[in-house]
């Protein structure tokens, strides 16, 4: 049972398991994972359920592929979606999968329910089915499925019928009584003209399909995807026991648009029938575009999440998902706009903010947070934004208003920077009044950090929590109630916590490269299912692209394909940096039969003076290219150390080799 806090219980869909997330899927995750954090913030006892839709035609056929049992297939695959959850920090409170005892037990019971009822009978279906949609559609044969532009096939089967037809009024008096049902407003419009065309009736079993969840003493009839899978929501919370745990009914479904008719017309019916609880909201969110097209495995234009997070942190997946797209609408996905935001709003914005902050606190006010003395004007002025801003943000985040509210909080940071460049804090001297009045300054920036850290919270929590405690705030952000955030509260002499990197500036060119790279290497990775050990390495090599993306570590090779790459000793003859890659250097390398220019990614970690003389290991035979507009004729093999990716040059510390000796 939950505590005495209020619950609120919200899901995402549970996910196909035949193909792996692409950021699509990792929006719909992020977004309930963001209000997740959120509702806990206003106090909240919350419950997030995430899974996988696991039966069906398509799981069948693609286990056959890959030559296991379904079983086997689906574990796997749900392992991977678990642990890419995991991974990013977005994991959910509870992770159903449809082949979980306890969600067979649900969906039987369901059905039980809607039957005993009068709401379930048998009957005959002959139409044009698509498999990958799992859903009869509505053409002729030889027509391909009007959703997905796939071929449909020709279905008949013996079925039992859910009696859609008997739910049209009392659905239409749902939506009536609860205008906010369905959003946003042009989905609810959608769904309203829908059911008042009228209801069909719906096959929720099949006997063509043998992977599915048995219907009792019915065999071999199966559940129907959509009756297994919507109810995937109840299982998740105690099924037919859903009184004791008490989280049922959902406040919060959130979906993709093309599935809002399951969500808010089906799975309304079918509990309607139950006799059980409506869930009080289904929210349909856009898709992510890829040059227009929705992203989809199908259509080859996915991206991967692995490959942004490592490059960027999950942090700014998060920022850009939110802020540049307006929920309920569809967004494009672009590598550039994602470095772009990046680099102005997270580096340039919040991060300089903190660590300039830090920095003048640290140099003036001996590491403690200063006491201000007397609050000027433009102080004040500063102060009444803020708290101005606290209200505006959280209605935002109460109507999911993800992108106005983020555009809100980095107002206020636009706000303290130009306040921090009008009072200048740090030409003031040490006389008594200038360090009353730098004290007052850097006090108000401080506290504005503080509010911006607790705001900003549910949309970056890794980043926040560094924030958080370099401010010498106790816990966790996360633990922060919002419902008491105001203006003032930052308490004077708490010594500031440890600074770490938050947002390192990052080279647009250099950045978008070392993604599409990892993303090639990706898409290249065999299915989980059949591979042995699918996970990527970690990357190895600091010559081109800084450290280049990860080699595919699944399969062994043989030593015919290690002897086409061929390594030498080189020695650095010149070093010097690139005007505008500030993380590259220009090389000269001797490599025994020819000095070769070579750039290399290690700018930020060694000096090029220093370089000089220094023996490297060097590929010599990769194909030249361009860096910056620059020639670069091999690449420098260093290691990848620490989340950040430092590069350590390899080397020939012990004995003097000679240069152009080959590695072998
Ligand atoms: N299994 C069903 C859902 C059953 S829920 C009871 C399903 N699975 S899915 O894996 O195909 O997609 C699930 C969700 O992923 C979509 O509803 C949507 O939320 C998200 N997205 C998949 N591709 C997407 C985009 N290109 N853009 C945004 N979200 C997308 O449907």
């Amino acid at each position: 049972m939950p505590s005495n806090k209020p619950k609120f219980y919200l899901t995402t869909p549970i996910y196909y398991t035949n193909g792996l997330p692409h950021i699509g899927h990792t929006y719909s995750t992020i977004v309930c994972d963001t209000i997740r954090r959120y509702k806990r913030m206003r106090g909240y006892d919350v419950v997030m359920t995430t899974g996988t839709d696991e039966h069906g035609v398509n799981v069948e056929r693609s286990a056959k592929k890959a030559g296991v049992p379904e079983s086997e297939f689906v574990a796997k695959m749900a392992a991977e979606w678990s642990a890419l959850w995991d991974e990013l920090g977005v994991q959910g409170d509870e992770f159903i999968r449809t082949t979980d005892l306890k969600h067979a037990h649900t969906v039987q019971w369901l059905f039980k329910q809607c039957r005993d009822n009068g709401f379930v009978y048998p009957g005959h279906y002959t139409g044009q089915y698509c498999i990958y949609d799992n859903a009869y559609v509505d053409v002729k044969p030889g027509e391909n499925c009007p959703d997905c532009g796939r071929p449909t096939e020709t279905v008949t089967e013996a079925n039992f019928y859910f009696k859609l037809s008997a739910f049209q009024k009392p659905l239409l008096d749902w939506y009536a009584k609860h205008p906010d049902f369905i959003q946003p407003e042009a989905r609810r419009n959608e769904v309203l003209s829908f059911v008042e065309g009228g209801l069909r009736d719906l096959s929720i079993t099949r006997t063509s399909v043998r992977w599915g969840i048995p219907v009792p003493g019915e065999e071999p009839h199966v559940f129907y995807v959509w009756f297994d899978a919507l109810t995937a929501y109840l299982s998740a919370v105690g099924g037919p026991q859903y009184e004791k745990t008490g989280y049922w009914p959902a406040d919060l479904h959130l979906v993709g648009k093309e599935i809002i008719r399951f969500h808010a017309v089906y799975w309304p019916a079918f509990l309607m029938a139950a006799g059980l609880p409506l869930p009080k909201q289904v929210w349909a969110h856009g898709w992510l575009l890829m040059d227009s097209a929705k992203m989809s495995k199908s259509l080859g234009n996915v991206v991967r999440p692995r490959p942004i997070v490592h490059v960027l942190g999950m942090d700014a997946l998060r920022y850009y998902l939110l802020r540049e797209t307006v929920f309920g609408q569809d967004g494009n996905f672009s590598y550039d706009a994602l470095v772009q935001r990046y680099n102005s709003d997270l580096a340039n914005g919040l991060g300089n903010l903190a660590s300039r902050t830090a920095a003048m606190i640290e140099k003036n006010c001996g590491g403690k947070i200063p006491k201000p003395a007397v609050f000027q004007p433009q102080d004040t002025a500063l102060a009444t934004t803020a708290q101005e801003v606290i209200g505006e943000v959280l209605e935002q985040y109460d109507k999911l208003g993800f992108s106005l509210a983020l555009e809100e909080i980095w107002s206020l940071i636009a706000a303290t920077d130009k306040y921090l460049t009008t009072e200048h804090p740090w030409s003031l001297g040490e006389s008594e009044p200038d360090q009353q009045r730098r004290a007052t300054i850097l006090w108000t920036t401080a506290e504005v950090l503080r509010i911006v850290t607790a705001l900003t919270h549910p949309v970056l929590p890794e980043s926040t929590t560094k924030v958080w405690s370099l401010l010498g705030q106790p816990d966790q952000p996360g633990s922060f109630p919002l419902d008491g955030l105001r203006w003032g509260q930052l308490a004077p002499a708490k010594p500031l916590g440890k600074s770490q990197a938050l947002f390192p500036r990052i080279e647009k060119a250099e950045a978008i490269e070392r993604m599409e790279a990892m993303e090639k290497e990706e898409q290249k990775q065999p299915s989980p299912v059949t591979a042995t050990a699918a996970k990527p390495a970690s990357a190895p090599a600091a010559g081109g692209a800084a450290t280049a993306a990860a080699p595919a570590a699944a399969e062994k090779i043989g030593i015919e394909d290690f002897a086409r790459v061929e390594m030498r000793v080189g020695q650095i003859k010149t070093a010097e940096r690139i005007v505008g890659a500030d993380k590259l250097l220009k090389l000269t390398v001797d490599i025994g039969t020819e000095i070769r220019q070579i750039c290399a990614g290690i700018a930020q970690y060694y000096e090029p003076e220093k370089l000089i003389g220094r023996k490297v290991a060097v590929v010599v035979n990769l194909a030249p290219r361009k860096l910056r507009g620059v020639e670069s004729n091999g690449m420098i093999i260093a290691a990848s150390v620490g989340p950040e990716g430092r590069p350590v040059l390899a080397g020939f510390p012990d004995e003097d080799v000679e240069i152009g000796a080959r590695l072998k």
